[in-house]
């Protein structure tokens, strides 16, 4: 039942409302579907494979209940909140295409290398200079970097660093509790969240629109051989081409969803590997074994690395970036899960978190080992509902091809070139704002493994 008025609003305003939700699904038998309100909206969550299934797989929730912030922030005409009509599919195919198909992933492998190189140099001078090594600040740097290259080519670098900041806004805004999400309080603006969404979106107009339309002009003069995505949408064919608040709104969507879940992924991962050095061990022998110490581990090589991938997969089980798979569904009609009747109109959600710590789907829940993924093949695209960290059906994430092509190349050389060390006891506490953080930063001494001549 919750409080009066506001429901369960004070488990979802916790920044560990995955743990807070999952408890309440277990404690009332209630893992397969939970119904609870907040404030004003109704809500279903499924902490279960098989609900979670039926909800994401099926037709009947295709769409998005959208936030105050995210409206203003123009996401409800890009990918992630349009409605699951003509626009959005349009989006996606385009998106499918030009950004996130085999052919683009790899066309972006020598920038995923160039930024890979520039994290390495400078471990190497932190470590030298301070004595420790912060890798938050550095990850985050260059998964900005990263998506900001392939979206816009590296032509409009000198608005990076203005671009990375409207970025930090953004979420800030987007994580921000706001009551107006589950009260029609139109009137109010709480905590200035509305006054400062459009302030940002005026900006992002301008910024955004700017670099747009300077690629315009230039591309007129010259012959379009660029490989980032805002060259492939200004070369799209007439019938398929975007109008400029469109653009700006999937340019700058890209940005957004692209950045924070790679450098989140990767510190949790890097934390595993600071907290069982005979984990650490196993892998770097696995990559000396199949790479050699002389020359740099490749996209190509990553299909030979089954236990770097094993890696990757169990953090995303324990420490999913999204454990309520970040944005939640919207039943477009009246339908039933689990024989029970949902109204159109009913949020519904997913709690991964719950499904991968569950000791009834997984064996010893809590313990990391990488092993059970060498031991049982289990995919984690979206076919398999029991670790499913990009969602699955229609609205799976489109970026998951490029995001772990990243994290497996980025992890892998972090690696191979060095030794990773606690600086200070690891600590895995939880942060849930927009995507699930490390509470605390990871902070390691390295020692250098690989002395390499070229890449
Ligand atoms: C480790 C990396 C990533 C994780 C864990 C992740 C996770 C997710 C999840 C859980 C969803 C919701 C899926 C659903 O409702 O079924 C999603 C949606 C989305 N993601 Fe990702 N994502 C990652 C990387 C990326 C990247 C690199 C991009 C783009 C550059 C991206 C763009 C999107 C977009 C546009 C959507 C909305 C899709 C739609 O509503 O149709 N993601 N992601």
């Amino acid at each position: 039942m919750g409080w009066p008025v506001l429901g369960n609003l004070p488990e979802m305003a916790s920044r560990l409302a995955h743990r807070k939700l999952a408890h309440l699904a277990s404690s009332l038998d209630a893992k397969r579907l939970m119904a609870l309100s907040l404030g004003s909206t109704r809500v279903v969550i499924s902490s279960h494979p098989d609900t979670a299934k039926e909800i994401l797989a099926g037709s009947s929730f295709s769409d998005r209940p959208i936030k105050e912030s995210a409206r203003l922030l123009m996401f409800e005409r890009a990918i992630g909140f349009a409605p699951a009509g003509f626009h959005w599919r349009h989006l996606r195919r385009i998106a499918a295409v030009h950004m996130f198909s085999p052919r683009s992933v790899a066309g972006l492998e020598g920038l995923r290398q160039r930024v890979a190189d520039e994290m390495l140099a400078r471990v190497g001078v932190q470590m030298e200079e301070k004595g420790v090594v912060g890798l938050r600040g550095m990850l985050q740097e260059g998964s900005l970097t990263n998506i900001l290259e392939s979206v816009f080519g590296s032509s409009s670098s000198c608005r990076f660093g203005e671009l990375g900041q409207m970025v930090k806004e953004g979420y800030e805004l987007i994580s921000t509790f706001n009551l107006e999400d589950y009260f029609p309080l139109g009137f109010m603006d709480f905590h200035g969240v509305k006054r400062r969404c459009h302030k940002l979106a005026a900006k992002v107009n301008t910024v955004v629109g700017q670099i747009v339309e300077g690629r315009k002009t230039r591309e007129s003069h010259e012959n379009n051989s660029n490989n980032d995505f805002l060259s492939a949408l200004l070369s799209l064919p007439k019938e398929d081409q975007l109008s400029d608040s469109d653009m700006v709104a999937i340019l700058w969507e890209l940005i957004f969803r692209g950045t924070d879940t790679v450098a989140i992924l990767l510190e949790w991962i890097m934390a595993r590997m600071v907290l069982h050095q005979d984990i650490q061990a196993k892998v770097q022998q696995e990559i000396d074994t199949f790479v050699g110490n002389n020359r740099h581990v490749r996209d190509s090589n990553i299909p030979n690395l089954p236990y770097l991938q094993a890696i990757v997969k169990e953090v995303l089980r324990l420490h999913p970036p999204g454990p309520l798979l970040s944005w939640a569904r919207l039943a477009v009609h009246d339908v039933h899960i689990d024989k029970v009747f949902i109204p159109a109109g009913t949020t519904a959600m997913v709690n991964m978190w719950a499904i991968t710590h569950d000791p009834s789907v997984w064996k010893d829940p809590w313990a990391f080992k990488p092993d059970r993924f060498i031991e049982e093949e289990v995919t984690i695209m979206g076919s398999d509902t029991r670790l499913a960290p990009f969602g699955s059906g229609r609205r799976v994430c489109p970026g998951k091809a490029l995001g772990l092509a990243t994290v497996h190349v980025w992890l892998a050389r972090l690696l191979h070139q060095y030794t990773w060390l606690p600086a200070q006891p690891v600590d895995l506490s939880e942060c849930l704002r927009l995507s699930m953080e490390m509470k605390k930063p990871l902070a390691c001494h390295v020692v250098r493994r690989c002395n390499f001549a070229a890449s």
